[in-house]
Formats: structure tokens, sequence, C-alpha cells
């Protein structure tokens, strides 16, 4: 987007993700539990970052090492202790102090704002009646712990009332506070100074600083926002909800650019995954990070892809599964039960079934056939496997890595291969074969013999049982 902030001539922004998301139930912040592939503090960095803002200072937990590793280049300040919203905007004191503008505050928790909404909030701050305080709210189907949004007879804000400080008549307000705010620079620091302690948590609430504003005769207001981009994340339930509307999303977004998603609902996408035209996706394909799929490319079921290329006209499983580096070419085909990783897949070549190449290249309109495995590995180091153009090798082959199979070149089904091939030869390690005429028929002749005799052995003993009782 363009610039949002027409009136504004600085934008600083807190973004809130000290707290310590205890109902995960999990060793990892929550911020950095993922969303369609990165974790959720990224998305609300990505968003923010679209509002070119003079700076982004993140509050983090002390122990919270990998966050601060996450949202590098962005300075983050450390709120040593959880005392409350308030507290935690108060820890970025020093990065917030002497500004003028606006100060964006947004939670790390609630990772599925767009852009144009932070900017219509901003936008606000600057219409008339200028408020020294702009409260995005929203309308949640179940209201919930959310603080209610106190609003007088002109629509404008007078206080938010925590839902455990909240009277009963207070609670039936459908309005409620989705925690971004935007704020007078210039006022925030002699409001945040006002802010106590005096309430059910014992927290000092950021949600104080309406009813200071108002009590200084300064106006406040609220814009409203869609649901589904306001709900926070504070369990694995809400988690999964976020990842479900994310996901909607992304499959929106890959049919409108025009690709043809089957049954979009059993297709997963990552936040990065890029498609060309008129690719189709047939149901149950997960698309994890770093994928991008070139024009007219077909990937069937229950495909699995990860930091891949696909090129254009290129065909893709059922049943494939693309690791990091596997670069498919041109019109090429992966099968079915293939594995493909740090491999190059050039022009037209064809890896059709039950198949693993790494740390491979298949040349141009080379041919691998069924159950061929690149022995990349033994045990220490990765090794190189280079198949040439037009080489086709034969069924159940092992390729023991390093080697260089010639352009053109023919492996012998059931080989194993140690050894370099040179162009347009052919290679077999295989044993001689041997053939006895007449042998299968004269061991089944013997056999069913035996096995005749042993029936008529026991049908003569249980007779001689029976006389004997
Ligand atoms: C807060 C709001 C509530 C709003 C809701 C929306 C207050 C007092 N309440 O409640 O009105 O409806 O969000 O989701 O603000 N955090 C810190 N340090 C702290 C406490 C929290 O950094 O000491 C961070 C958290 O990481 C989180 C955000 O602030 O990103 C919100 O904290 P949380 O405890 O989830 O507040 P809610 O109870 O959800
Ligand atoms: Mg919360």
């Amino acid at each position: 987007m363009g610039n949002p902030r027409l009136r504004n001539s600085s934008l600083s922004i807190v973004v809130l993700a000290a707290g310590l998301g205890t109902r995960m139930k999990s060793a990892r912040a929550k911020v950095l539990h993922p969303l369609a592939g990165r974790p959720m503090i990224r998305h609300v960095l990505d968003t923010l970052e679209q509002l070119s803002p003079e700076r982004i200072v993140v509050v983090v937990g002390e122990e919270m090492a990998g966050v601060r590793e996450m949202v590098a280049p962005h300075p983050t300040v450390v709120q040593r202790e959880r005392l409350g919203t308030a507290h935690a905007v108060m820890a970025a004191g020093e990065a917030l102090s002497g500004l003028t503008g606006d100060v964006l505050i947004a939670y790390a928790d609630t990772p599925l704002i767009n852009a144009e909404t932070f900017a219509r909030v901003l936008a606000a701050r600057h219409a008339p009646p200028q408020p020294a305080v702009v409260v995005l709210g929203f309308r949640p189907a179940d209201p919930g712990a959310y603080g209610r949004l106190v609003t007088n007879s002109d629509g404008g804000l007078e206080a938010i009332v925590e839902a455990k400080d909240a009277t009963p008549e207070q609670l039936a307000i459908g309005l409620c506070n989705s925690g971004m705010m935007a704020v007078d620079a210039a006022r925030l620091p002699g409001l945040l100074a006002r802010v106590g302690n005096d309430n059910a948590k014992r927290e000092y609430y950021l949600t104080d600083l309406v009813h200071l504003a108002r009590a200084d005769g300064l106006a406040c207001a609220v814009v409203e926002g869609e649901v589904e981009e306001l709900i926070g994340v504070n369990s694995r339930a809400d988690l999964a909800a976020a990842e479900r509307i994310v996901q909607d999303r992304l499959r929106a977004k890959a049919m409108a650019d025009g690709a043809t998603l089957v049954d979009p609902d059993t297709v997963f996408f990552s936040w990065d995954t890029r498609l060309g035209r008129d690719v189709t996706v047939a149901p149950f394909v997960t698309f994890a990070p770093g994928v991008c799929v070139g024009d007219d490319v077909e990937i069937r079921s229950f495909c699995h892809l990860e930091g891949a290329s696909v090129a254009a006209g290129a065909q893709i499983g059922p049943y494939a599964r693309l690791r990091p580096g596997a670069a498919i070419g041109e019109g090429a085909h992966i099968g079915n039960f293939v594995e493909v990783k740090n491999t190059t897949v050039e022009t037209g070549a064809k890896v059709n079934h039950l198949t693993y190449v790494g740390d491979a290249r298949v040349g141009a309109k080379a041919n691998v056939g069924a159950g061929t495995i690149t022995c990349n590995y033994d045990g220490f180091s990765k090794s190189l496997t280079d198949i040439g153009a037009g080489a086709f090798i034969g069924s159940n082959t092992a390729l023991v890595a390093p080697v260089r199979i010639g352009d053109g070149a023919i492996v012998g089904a059931g080989s194993v291969i140690a050894s370099d091939v040179a162009a347009d030869a052919m290679a077999l390690t295989r044993a001689a074969q041997a053939e006895k005429p007449g042998w299968a028929k004269a061991f089944r002749d013997r056999k069913s013999a035996a096995k005749a005799l042993a029936a008529k052995e026991k049908g003569e003993r249980a007779k001689v049982k029976g006389e004997t009782n």
C-alpha cells in the first residue's frame, strides 16, 4: 500500500509480546507458534512494516531470546515483571519519549489484522474531533473476557472496562476492545504515568488511557474492525481457528490469481507459496514454506512440497514429496512415491515411481526407473550423483554416490552402480543368470506327492484311533 498516514509526520509502533502465553501450555513463546508456516509475530510485523513507521519496538519477556532473534532488526525492550499492558508500554519508555505524531500499540497475539485496518485507526486520529486515543473495536460472537467499550450518545469512546471489573450492564455491551490503539504521542507518557493498578487483576491496564484522556477533556474514538481480523490467540484452539482463517485467505488468493484448487479446503499453503497461472492442485496437497510453482503445472493428490521450485508444465504426484532444494524443470514428471531432495531435475526428465533422488542432477529427458535410489549418505557425509541428459536408469538401481552417469548411458535394472558410467555406454552389475530346464515342474510334482502322502498317513492314523476307542 502507499502512504496511509495522510497527515502524520511520524509514526512509532509498540508491539506487546511479553505475555507468558500460559494457556498455550508450551515450552515455546506464544508468539513464535506458526501460522501458515511462520511465527505469529512475523505476520504482525510484516503487516506493520507496510505502514512504513519510523520505528517498531517490540516488548518481550526476559527469557525470550528466540523472540528477539525473530523480530530483528527491530529493537526489543525487556519487561522484567509482567504487571499489565500499560506497564509493558512503559517498558518501552525510553524509545517513546520526546515523540510527536502517533504511537500505535499492537498485540503480537492478534496476528490476522490487515494493514488497511491499522491505517483506518490512524486516519481516525487525524479526523475531527482529533481524538487523543483511537481504539480498534470489534463485535465478537462471544464477548467473553474481552474489555468492553463504553461509548457516549455521539459514538465517542468514554472508557474501556475489563470484563473482570465490569458491571452486568457493561458486560452486556457487544462492542469489545481488540487491544489495538493509536495514541497522540505527545500525550502518551503523561497518560501512562497516571495509570494505576486498582482493579480486579492488580495490573496496570493500558485500557485506562481512555478514561484518563476523557478526564482531561480529550476526545477518544472507536474504529470498528472485522472479527476475523481481530481474534486473539491465547490457546491451541485459538491457534487452529486463526490457521483456518489464514488458510482460507491464502486459498482465495491462489484462486483469484488463476490457480484451480479442486477442493480448496484440503489444500494447505504457507504464507510465501507462489503459484503460476493455470496451475491445478488436486485435493490433499500441502505447501510448506519456500515453494514456487510455474504456469500450467499439475499437482496431483497427496503431495508435500517444501523449499522446492517447479517449472512450467511439470507434473507432480500423486504422492510425491519435494524437499528443500528440489528444482523440477519444465515439463518434467515426478510420480508416485518419489522423494526429491536437493536435486535438479532438468527439462522433460521423468522420475515416475518409488524413487529417492537426493543431492543429484537428473539431466534433461533422462528416465529414472522404478525403485531407483541415490545412495547419497554414508553415515558421515553426503555425496553427489550426476545423471546425464537422456540417460536411462533401469529399475531397482542403487547409484552409490559420488557417481556420474554419462549422457545417453543405460544402466541395467537391479544394478549397484559405484563407478562412473561413460556417455552412451551400458552398465550393469548383476550375477549371471542360471537356468535349469524342467526344474520348477519337478519341484512342484515332488512337493505335491509328499503332501498327498502325509495327508493319507494322517487319515489312516485317525481311522485306527477311532476303531480302538
Ligand atoms: C487485553 C485487553 C482487553 C482486550 C484484549 C484483546 C488490557 C488490560 N486488556 O486483554 O481489553 O479486549 O487484550 O485481546 O489491556 N502483555 C505484555 N506484558 C504484560 C501483559 C501483557 O507484554 O504484562 C502483552 C501480551 O503478550 C499480549 C498483549 O500484551 O500480546 C495482551 O495481553 P493479554 O494478557 O493477552 O491481555 P488480555 O487479557 O487478552
Ligand atoms: Mg490476549
